[in-house]
């Protein structure tokens, strides 16, 4: 039905599933199947596709928590005692008591008077924005927020107000002139695809002096920022009542879904009012015993997050030695700008024959073409030896 549609897209722009293989996991239900874990290697910084085992440079898995032992045994226990699927909304029979303990330690590890769950990261900014901002109001946006925070942005009746990436000059003009009834400043924390991070201790004085709420994404900046616990954290704020902070389990916790840490009145908001929240089933109880067990290591083994900007300090070394432009990257988060689409598709390309797993990013979900290398708690120094010895190789490839 869609061919004619489809072939309209150009080749280059045409985007493909790159599902890994599934080891040894036969897909037969009519059988008990056993996962040989020995057999197991991608965790974190590995990936098997069609047989060939790359070091994989595109995880937001940053502390390797996805593979982690005591993550998969929590999750197997819930699955034993809870069956796998919630079945309902948490307004219905959905939840269970570990969605209330996975709130309550949200809450006291954002230090905020409570927190709610949203089943993902999209999921919570396309419900929580409309449901904060209506007709009347306005929201100022970074350029580069979240594809997820422009469509939140769109579903609420607000108006919208974009500031140039990072720029709290053009931010402060802008809301000097808007006197609406509620102001709502969005920002992510860390961006997703240039890896900087929000001046938001400029962004936290400008919503005081203007009384605005600042609302962050903390997607990539929990568990990563601020010795894991996020960017307020990391720029030494504290918690408000006019702050509310969204993050995700689904990156460096390694687990799926996201959370709102605000105060009291904010939650019983969203909960009455935020329409992913009420009209849609709750997550499977494993997936929040995975993420209760997260949040446990992340707090209790501070060498992770240390090991994770230990190695992206050496990796971010290394790509800054060899020349390249890693646009202003501050985090884990390091693109590399080549060139045009075809060039950056190119040394994806040539990585991949050394083995190393690095996907372009392209126009339309980024204005400049670039590869974007996550590195991790997980990767060792070899990897990240290995990485730059096949990029002077690629390298020279592309430029021949
Ligand atoms: C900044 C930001 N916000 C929200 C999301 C969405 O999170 P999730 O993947 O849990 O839906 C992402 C994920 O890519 C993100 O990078």
């Amino acid at each position: 039905m869609f061919e004619e549609d489809i072939k309209k897209i150009k080749r280059s722009m045409l985007r493909k599933i790159n599902d890994r293989d599934a080891l040894n996991y036969a897909s037969d239900n009519s059988k008990e199947t056993e996962l040989d874990l020995s057999q197991i290697i991608e965790y974190g910084s590995r990936i098997l596709i069609n047989g060939i085992e790359y070091i994989n440079f595109s995880s937001n898995d940053y502390l390797g928590l996805s593979g982690n032992i005591h993550i998969r045994k929590s999750a197997k226990k819930a699955i034993d005692k809870f069956g796998f699927g919630a079945c309902a909304s948490r307004l219905l029979s959905g939840g269970t008591g570990l969605h209330r303990e996975l709130e309550e330690k949200v809450a006291g590890f954002k230090r905020t008077d409570a927190a709610l769950i949203f089943n993902s990261g999209y999921s919570a900014n396309v419900s929580v924005i409309p449901a904060i901002a209506s007709e009347g109001d306005i929201i100022f946006s970074d350029e580069l927020n979240h594809a997820s925070i422009i469509d939140g942005c769109r579903l609420s009746r607000a108006k919208k107000a974009v500031y140039r990436h990072g720029d709290v000059k053009h931010l402060s003009e802008l809301i000097e002139k808007e006197h609406r009834n509620r102001r709502i400043v969005i920002t992510d924390t860390i961006f997703s695809m240039d890896g900087d991070i929000a001046p938001l201790r400029e962004i936290y004085e400008i919503c005081l002096h203007n009384n605005a709420i600042l609302y962050i994404d903390d997607a990539h900046g929990t568990g990563v920022l601020g010795g894991g616990y996020g960017a307020l954290n990391h720029f030494n704020i504290k918690p408000e009542p006019w702050i509310i902070q969204m993050g995700t389990f689904s990156k460096a916790l390694g687990s799926l879904g996201a959370f709102i840490a605000a105060g009291e009145d904010v939650i019983q908001w969203l909960i009455n009012t935020a329409r992913g929240f009420i009209y849609s089933t709750a997550l499977p109880p494993c997936v929040v015993a995975a993420s209760i067990t997260a949040l446990q290591i992340l707090q209790e083994e501070p060498a992770l997050v240390k090991r994770l900007w230990h190695n992206r300090e050496k990796l971010f070394k290394g790509l800054k030695d060899m020349g390249f432009n890693t646009l202003n990257s501050e985090t884990p988060i390091i693109p590399v700008v080549v060139g045009d689409t075809e060039a950056t598709m190119k040394l994806s390309e040539e990585l991949k024959e050394h083995q190393i797993y690095a996907p372009a990013i392209r126009p339309p979900t980024v204005r400049i073409p670039r590869i974007r290398f996550t590195v991790t708690a997980s990767h060792t120094e070899k990897d990240i030896d290995e990485l730059i010895s096949a990029l002077t190789m690629a390298k020279k490839e592309i430029e021949n």
